[in-house]
């Protein structure tokens, strides 16, 4: 899910781009690029963030609600090593302020926990999740903070006694390739500072039935927000892709340990986008996403690799989903 302009984990390697040029640039590179894919980023428009809740309500979507079942079994656990130290300031990248935040900010109450930053380039979701919020938790002090996680977190400077805790929810670490998550963790390792803490939400692997199923689900809202990516591109940048000449395609390939989601062309077909002309052969695929699962020792090497420690796990029952705990040297 890295950006494709060249930044990397030092930041960008040139001045950032407007969001409908980067969208743009993106899209004429993935599919200049062999094989063709696009960044799962481009997925959540305002209608692919619905079509992603959908997702999460679905039966065979089991990440959402078993991640939320081990929060709403576990979050006072959870608060109490968070705060071991003292009080602590949660930091979240994306959009958050989700009901797992919630249950987690709760159990920490005002006593542990001295602010709440959620971080995400989208300012104005930002700032009326953080004004519900406030509603909601009147005791917290939320601090919204507009910027790119996927580039660097230079995040305002912390309470001096608090430690900082950056959460990251939703098995989205999953959506970056290994190098890639690498990079990512270690900047949230960066941002929380010395001896500061990583929360993480991660999918674990499991009877590839089960994943299958959960990205291949019935009603089909899977394969719609798959093809999202397309319309976005035919509405925003005036490409003409036939959305019903293209089919959700979404598989486990267990050696990689990932989900990979394509969008194959039914036939031979062209498709025009930003003046170029792009030929599909009947066959040929996009791919748009992968969605890496982990076991609890290739997450620890992963945490290692960033320069973390793991220091605790808390799973559900049929260990579908891990909630891990890691640390930076102090
Ligand atoms: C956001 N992310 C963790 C989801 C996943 O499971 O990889 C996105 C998703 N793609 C298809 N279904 C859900």
């Amino acid at each position: 899910m890295t950006p494709l302009d060249g930044s990397n984990e030092n930041g960008p390697a040139r001045a950032p781009l407007e969001p409908s040029a980067a969208f743009r640039a993106d899209a004429l590179s993935g599919l200049r690029a062999t094989p063709k894919r696009l960044s799962p980023k481009y997925f959540y428009d305002t209608e692919g963030s619905r079509l992603f809740d959908a997702i999460c309500e679905l039966p065979e979507y089991y990440v959402t609600r078993t991640e939320r079942s081990i929060l709403e079994a576990e979050a006072g656990a959870i608060a109490s090593r968070l705060a071991a130290g003292g009080p602590c300031r949660v930091v979240e990248p994306g959009a958050g302020s989700g009901t797992k935040t919630r249950l987690l900010l709760r159990a920490l109450g005002p006593e542990r926990c001295v602010g709440y930053v959620p971080v995400d380039i989208a300012g104005e979701h930002l700032e009326q999740a953080a004004a519900q919020l406030r509603v909601e938790l009147p005791w917290l002090r939320v601090t919204p903070f507009a910027g790119d996680f996927s580039v660097e977190l230079p995040l305002p400077d912390a309470e001096p006694r608090a430690r900082t805790v950056v959460y990251f929810p939703g098995s989205t670490i999953g959506n970056f390739d290994p190098a890639e998550a690498e990079g990512l963790l270690a900047r949230f390792r960066r941002a929380a500072g010395p001896g500061g803490l990583v929360l993480l939400g991660v999918d674990l692997k499991k009877d590839p039935a089960k994943l299958h199923a959960a990205y291949n689900d019935a009603r089909g809202v899977t394969a719609t927000f798959n093809k999202n990516v397309l319309r976005r591109m035919n509405d925003e940048l005036g490409a003409d892709f036939d959305l019903d000449a293209f089919h959700h395609y979404a598989f486990y390939a267990p050696a990689p340990g990932r989900i990979e989601m394509h969008l194959v062309s039914a036939r031979r077909q062209e498709v025009r986008l930003g003046g170029e002309v792009f030929t599909f052969e009947d066959g040929e695929s996009i791919c748009t996403e992968r969605s890496y699962k982990y076991d609890l020792a290739s997450a620890e090497r992963l945490a290692r690799s960033a320069g973390l420690v793991l220091t605790d796990s808390w799973l559900d029952g049929a260990r579908r989903f891990a909630v891990l705990l890691l640390r930076a040297p102090a």
